[in-house]
Parts: structure tokens; sequence; C-alpha cells
């Protein structure tokens, strides 16, 4: 009968118990290791002690390499029993390890989120938000009233033809008044548009007039060969405006102008036509607004005229009917083009184009609330 006596190893326990000699010791030594080992490990506080502590116990140098080299004195019986303790011993200190190393780092994470919480009554940093360019709002309210008045609005090509930007409105090859438009060139025919009223040209062709009149206008940038300086720019931005009808007189171009006119400037404001020439419009006008700043007295902004020039416009001339197969025996029409930059520089009394240009925040953000 072999007196057992409960040892924590389970069942190798028993056989230490009756070998006796170098087994004996062995077995004392690695329990007293693995007690000690334990409770390092219980104790560590970083990360680092406790991988100093595996490096330590389980590294080449470390006492369970060196119970495991002391086996070769062992006997062939003797060896699988002590190799199995010790590495049950390794693998119950391994597994410790890393439930100690999740637990630290668990810790660590806690410690930094309490360091790094948030205040939620800071103010936040202010978000710059964009505004819109002083030009697109220009365009889009002069739009908003010709659209409440039935106008549709079409975009046109910024590059065209030389057909379209001078032919078809009355500026054959050679005519002086191209001297005023010279452009960029990017062949003999095709060249940056000096004006929006080419567009007139291709809606013209296009309309399908047994569907009734046409009411239009188009918006876009144009070019010009120009030094840009305070008052002058290589481009700019003009609005187009065109209406054909049965019967359309001076009388409509004079009451749309000065409705238009009156709700971009404000309904105390007069208008005058004086005559001019366009050799697409016959007769053709320059169209004044009564000056907003002296109301009339005479000052800088309009040169002691008491009259500002707004825009351009004229009846449609019968050759430019006639070019886009329109009958001026039954049809007539009215045209205008207007400066956007003109508009808003005598608004707001910005006194250099440039100004739109340059994409300095400071000019933009005086619009912000407009
Ligand atoms: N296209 C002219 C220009 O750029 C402006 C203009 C004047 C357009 C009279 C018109 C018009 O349609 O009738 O100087």
């Amino acid at each position: 009968m072999v007196p057992r006596v409960y040892v924590p190893w389970g069942n190798v326990g028993y056989v230490f118990l009756y070998k006796g000699g170098i087994i004996m010791s062995l077995r004392k030594e690695l329990e007293d290791l693995k007690l000690k080992v334990s409770q390092q490990i219980e104790q560590a506080k970083t990360l680092k002690e406790l991988d100093d502590i595996r490096v330590d116990t389980l590294g080449k140098k470390g006492p369970i390499t060196k119970v495991l080299r002391g086996m070769k004195d062992l006997s062939a019986d003797e060896r699988p029993i002590v190799g199995a303790s010790a590495n049950e011993i390794r693998d119950a200190l391994i597994t410790q390890i890393k439930e100690k190393k999740h637990e630290l780092e668990m810790q660590a994470l806690n410690d930094a989120l309490a360091q790094e919480s948030i205040d939620v009554t800071l103010p936040s940093r202010r978000v710059k938000r964009g505004v819109r360019h002083i030009l697109s709002q220009t365009q889009e309210e002069i739009e908003d009233i010709f659209l409440s008045m039935g106008y549709k609005i079409v975009e046109g090509f910024e590059v065209e033809s030389d057909h379209y930007n001078f032919e078809r409105m009355n500026l054959p090859k050679g005519h002086p008044a191209r001297d005023m438009q010279d452009t960029f060139y990017i062949s003999e025919e095709i060249l940056l548009r000096t004006h929006t009223s080419p567009v007139q040209a291709r809606v013209m062709e296009e309309h399908d007039f047994s569907k009734g009149g046409l009411r239009m206008i188009s918006p876009g940038c144009v070019f010009r060969r120009d030094t840009d300086d305070a008052t002058h720019s290589h481009q700019f931005h003009q609005i187009e405006g065109l209406v054909i009808d049965k019967g359309i007189t001076m009388g409509d171009l004079k009451g749309t102008l000065e409705f238009v006119i009156k709700k971009i400037f404000g309904d105390e404001r007069q208008i005058r036509l004086r005559p001019s020439f366009f050799p697409f419009t016959e007769p053709s006008v320059e169209i004044d607004v009564s000056c907003f700043k002296c109301e009339g007295k005479g000052c800088n902004v309009c040169k002691y005229t008491g009259w500002i020039e707004i825009l351009g416009a004229g009846m449609v001339h019968p050759k430019v009917l006639k070019m886009s197969q329109i009958d001026p025996e039954v049809y007539a029409g009215f045209a205008f083009g207007l400066g956007q930059e003109r508009i808003a520089m005598l608004r707001f009394g910005i006194n250099d184009i440039r100004g739109f240009y340059t994409n300095d925040m400071r000019f933009s953000e005086q619009f912000a609330r407009l």
C-alpha cells in the first residue's frame, strides 16, 4: 500500500513521493519556482516588469531551462516525469503571463481614456463657411427676375466660331466695329467669344416659332484682348437677352428693362434711353439709370451727369433675323446685353474690377450676408 498525500500537481505528485532523491529536490525546486514567479506575475505593475519576469523565468538562462537541462542526470524512468511537470509549470506560467498582460493592457487603455476624456463644454473650433461669389449672386438674382417673367435660360459656348460671334451678328469681316472686340483666337475661324450675343443666333435658328414666341436670357463669360486695369479685364461676364414674337415694339423693350432695372436698383430709379449704335440692332439704344448715390444731383459715381449707363439694347436688326431664317415682315424682337461686373460694381461700390478674380477671401467675405 503506497501512502498517498495530496499535492496540487495532480497525478505526477504521488510518483515523487516514493522515488525520493534527486527527483524530490527537482520537484521542490519547480514547485517553489512556480509559487514565486506566480506571485511576481500577480504583483507586476507594468508591461515592462511583466516582460522582465517572462525573460528571467522562461528565457534561455532562466530556472526552467536550467531544470530541463539538469534532466540529463536523471534515469530514463524519471526523465519523462520531470519533463512533463516542467512543461506543465512552464505552460501554466505562460498562460498566467498572457492573462496578466491582457489585464495590464486594458488598464493602460482605461488610464489613457480617463486622461483623454473630452470636455464637451469647450467651444468648438469655428468652421469657416464659404461665401458665394458676388458675381454668382448677381447672376442668380437677375436670372430670377427673368425667370419670373417666363424667360428661359440658355447657355452658350465660350469657345465660338467667327461665324456666330461676328458674321451672324451683322459684323462681317473687315467691319470697323470688330476692332473694339479683338479677342483670343484658337484658329482663324475659332475664337473666345467677345460677347454673349452669338447665343441669339444659335437660339433663333433652333426655336420652333409654331409653338409661340421666344424669350430667353443667356449669362456667361466673355473675352477681349484688353490690358487689365481697374476698369478693364480680359475676361468678364455678360447677360444677353432676346425676345422675338409677332408685334414686339420698342415699348416692350423699354417696359421690360425698366421693370428689371427697378428690381435691381430700387423702385425709385428712373431710366432713360439714349440713341446708340450696335450692328445687330436697329434702332439701338443705351439705357441709363438715374444715379442712386446722389439721386440725380451729380456725384463721382455718375460723373456729375445724374445718370449711369447700365446696358445696351435695341430692336433686332432685320438682317440678323433673316440670317436665322426668321421673316422680319412677320416677326420683330428686342435684344439687350448687360455687364455683370458693372452692375455689381455700381451696386456695391466696388472700384476695381480685378477684385472679382484675384481670389482674395477678404473681398468675397464682404458679400457673405447679401
Ligand atoms: N454685345 C454687346 C457688347 O458686348 C452688348 C449688346 C448691346 C448686346 C446691344 C445686345 C444689344 O443684345 O442689343 O458690347
